[in-house]
């Protein structure tokens, strides 16, 4: 409505847009977010209708230090405050039980909140000028692949947030491990930046949220209604060798499909085909993640009607990958 655009704010700039409730999108490590000052209900309420988002999932809370967690909380286990040392600012995001500072629709009614500090210089530049914890969703509009460039904020939220601070590419590339700290054995309800393996390094026990593993198993159907992550056309995961994918390609090419491909580098190397879209090496999941939604953008409804894509190993990031490129696709072509 009667937010006005800036292109590239000042922190400064940026900051005052976010004390006068507007939504600013800027970048963190993992994905680009888009805040809003995380007390104000009437700001929040912004971020909902800028990405077309339901207003039951709840918001991470993004803050520039510890005094800031102890604002917006109570009853903080001594287990959360080892994973605050060793992995903050970082791709982390702690749940843990909220005293009603937040604004309400941040939690989404919830009695938890979820919190995280970035490790990106511009984020906490953001968050120190501004002075508030900051609300802040990835800047998708959702459904949509997250952005890790500005140009992919510009591309879903032109003319509907305040500013956009650009940073360039972010590192990560997957968002943050979402971690559930309300219990004896935390919790991963989203696998992320930091690994199960990491948190095992500070913590013994770590759990994996049930719902996560059984949607794993779960092969999805061709029919069913795509809404996370969502490429222009229509995602397959090939799980199989790389002759079982060239095998895949070469028959849906024969049937007349127009395919683009998400693939290695190993595997680019083995394909006869030009519309491929490079997703780094398979030797180096973090590239992989890094590179994944910009991938997931890639192909256009216009030029491709299907997408086939490498599936990875799960260990380490490979489990936030995965998680990702399930979600976001329709068919699953196993190896018989
Ligand atoms: O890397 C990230 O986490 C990015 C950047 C911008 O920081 N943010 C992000 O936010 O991915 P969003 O809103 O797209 O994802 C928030 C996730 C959702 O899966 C939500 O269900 C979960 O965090 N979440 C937030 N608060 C929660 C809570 N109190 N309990 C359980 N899950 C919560
Ligand atoms: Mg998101």
């Amino acid at each position: 409505p009667s937010q006005l655009l800036e292109t590239d704010p000042s922190i400064e700039e940026a900051a005052q847009l976010l004390k006068d409730r507007h939504v600013v999108a800027f970048p963190t490590e993992t994905v680009y977010g888009l805040g809003a000052d995380a007390t104000n209900e009437e700001a929040v309420q912004k971020i909902f209708e800028a990405k077309g988002r339901p207003s039951d999932n709840p918001l991470i809370v993004h803050v520039a230090d510890i005094h800031q967690v102890e604002e917006l909380t109570q009853n903080i286990p001594d287990r959360a405050y080892r994973l605050m040392e060793a992995f903050w600012p970082g791709p982390l995001t702690l749940v843990l039980e909220s005293n009603g500072s937040a604004a309400k629709n941040v939690t989404a009614g919830l009695s938890t909140i979820g919190i995280r500090m970035p490790d990106h210089p511009l984020a906490l530049a953001l968050l120190r000028a501004s002075g508030k914890p900051l609300a802040a969703p990835s800047a998708n509009r959702s459904g949509r692949p997250s952005p890790t460039d500005a140009a992919h904020v510009w591309q879903d939220l032109e003319g509907r947030v305040a500013g956009i601070l650009d940073g360039g590419a972010t590192g990560v590339g997957v968002e943050s491990t979402v971690l559930d700290c309300t219990s004896d054995t935390p919790v991963i309800l989203r696998p992320g930046g930091v690994t199960k393996e990491d948190l095992e390094k500070i913590l013994p026990n770590v759990d994996v949220d049930s719902a996560l593993k059984d949607k794993q198993k779960q092969p999805r159907s061709p029919g069913m209604k795509y809404t996370h992550y969502a490429p222009e056309a229509p995602l397959w995961l090939v799980k199989g060798d790389d002759e079982f994918f060239n095998e895949q390609l070469i028959q849906l090419k024969e049937e007349g499909h127009r395919v683009g491909v998400i693939v290695s580098m190993e595997l680019a190397e083995k394909l006869n085909h030009d519309l491929v879209s490079l997703c780094g090496s398979r030797d180096r999941l973090n590239e992989v993640a890094g590179r994944l939604y910009a991938a997931l953008r890639e192909f256009k409804k216009a030029d491709v009607d299907v997408i086939l894509c490498e599936t990875f190993p799960q260990t380490g990031v490979g489990a936030a990958i995965m998680n990702r490129l399930t979600k976001a696709s329709v068919n699953i072509l196993t190896q018989g």
